[in-house]
């Protein structure tokens, strides 16, 4: 009678989760079915000259450059992509603020909504044609980027840009979070840069929102020195998917409903859990609930040792009822959510421009610690310290982060925004860096060995 009980328990809860939940499947619209947000948006901060032209643009116009770019970034775009014709776009802010968009020509293109606050279609020739596979491609910068973007795609992408409240532009980029943006049939991914005079590169490639098309990256410094992040494997999304069909089917939880769907029922891209839980807020909601109650009590009556690993050394932190607090630090932290834990950017992990280098050292290395969940392991109670075989071992974890990893070649690629958190002889985040970049070599499809 017992087990007869059970298994229609079983039933029952099984049929709820496969009721509720639905796959994702891209189904394309057009202006009106656009989504601007924080993610697929970069803004022009260049201050603009009467009648609303950049002076960016102005200089362009009259022909004078005052940007000392003696040695330009090339990126070079090796294609093992077995599919369609692939195209490149590069987005991001020139030094002056303004957004801008490499054209065909290899100038500069500036997008401009005259002040239209509907977004416009760019129309401009901003598509850059890959050889085919096997091919290389080269393109060169013509100034340094912030904010940058490379994106390849089996097809081609729209682009929009809308005036702002402030009535600068306003570049409105593909999204991954919308299935009806007017991309969201296309494959695409991309390489985030910023590449500044000062500073040099900062390159990665991320899976913070959404695993898409395959990149892996080498970038070349003037010195000579090279860098590589492999990226994922061929044929990576796929894999993924299934991986998160079994997690799902083992769990309950919907993690195969991150994985969207191309119209013929192919997978296309995989949200990740943040992304996700964004358009279906009730979605594991109480995820991570026992999880943090047994961290609170845990660490109620001992130390959690977060390792700044800046001059502050290492502080300790202890829970209170519905806080915890560190040595040091200017203010304390409420409990997370799941949805906090997801995102690493609200609640206790929210960072605010005055908190103290303490808080700031604090805010990822705690978050980075629930999501990887080792929080309650043996030699837990310092952040960071465990070896990345110790991440994603407890249930419940962050399934989406443990899987993506699982299929990166070299291990490396952000699959949440502080992946860079680490013991000080390990890095599980996609990032090559350095000054006087040469060349950014990008393997698109994956390196082919
Ligand atoms: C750009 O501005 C829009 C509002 O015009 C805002 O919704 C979006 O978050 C901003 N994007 C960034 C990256 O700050
Ligand atoms: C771009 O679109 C505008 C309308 O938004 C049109 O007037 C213009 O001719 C188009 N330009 C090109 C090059 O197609
Ligand atoms: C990746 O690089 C871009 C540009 O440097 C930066 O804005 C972004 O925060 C980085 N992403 C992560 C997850 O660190």
């Amino acid at each position: 009678m017992r087990g007869l009980l059970n298994l229609a328990i079983a039933t029952a809860a099984t049929f709820i989760t496969t009721s509720l939940s639905a796959p994702i499947v891209v189904n394309p619209g057009g202006i009106k079915d656009l989504e601007i947000t924080y993610h697929n948006t970069v803004n022009s901060t260049a201050a603009t000259k009467e009648g609303g032209i950049s002076i960016s643009t102005a200089i362009k116009e009259d022909g004078i450059s005052i940007l000392d770019t003696a040695d330009p970034l090339k990126i070079s775009l090796v294609n093992n992509f077995e599919g369609g014709q692939m195209y490149a776009y590069v987005t991001g802010q020139d030094p002056s603020g303004a957004i801008v968009m490499l054209s065909t020509d290899g100038s500069w293109h500036f997008p401009d909504p005259l002040g239209s606050v509907i977004p416009i279609a760019i129309n401009a020739s901003v598509a850059l044609p890959l050889g085919a596979t096997g091919q290389t491609t080269e393109l060169t910068l013509p100034d340094y980027l912030s904010s940058g973007r490379v994106w390849i795609a089996e097809g081609t992408l729209s682009f929009f840009t809308v005036a702002g409240a402030d009535g600068k532009a306003t570049l409105v980029e593909p999204s991954s979070a919308n299935p009806s943006d007017p991309s969201a049939a296309i494959n695409w991914g991309f390489v985030e840069l910023t590449n500044t005079k000062e500073a040099g590169i900062f390159a990665n490639i991320s899976f913070v929102d959404f695993v898409g098309l395959v990149v892996g990256m080498t970038l070349t410094l003037g010195s000579g020195e090279t860098q590589t992040v492999k990226g994922l494997a061929k044929g990576a999304i796929e894999s993924i998917c299934n991986d998160l069909k079994t997690q799902a089917a083992s769990d309950g939880q919907p993690w195969d409903d991150m994985c969207v769907l191309d119209t013929e029922g192919n997978p296309l891209r995989i949200q990740s859990p943040n992304l996700y839980i964004a358009n279906n807020p009730s979605a594991m909601e109480d995820y991570y609930n026992d999880y943090i109650e047994q961290v609170w009590s845990k660490y109620a009556n001992e130390d959690l040792i977060i390792n700044t690993q800046t001059d502050a050394g290492n502080v300790a932190c202890r829970t209170t009822d519905s806080r915890i607090s560190c040595d040091g630090d200017n203010r304390e932290y409420p409990k997370p959510t799941t949805a906090d834990i997801w995102g690493c950017n609200s609640g206790p992990f929210a960072i605010h421009a005055d908190d103290n280098a303490i808080h700031k050292a604090v805010v990822p290395r705690l978050c980075a610690a629930f999501t990887r969940t080792t929080l309650l392991t043996d030699g837990g109670n310092t952040q960071p310290g465990l070896a990345r075989n110790s991440y994603y071992q407890s249930s419940p974890t962050n399934h989406y982060s443990r899987i993506v990893h699982s299929y990166e070649t070299d291990g490396r690629g952000y699959a949440f925004s502080y992946d860079d958190v680490n013991p000080d002889n390990e890095n599980e985040a996609g990032v090559v860096s350095g000054v006087n970049p040469t060349v950014l070599e990008l393997h698109v499809g994956g390196f082919s060995s």
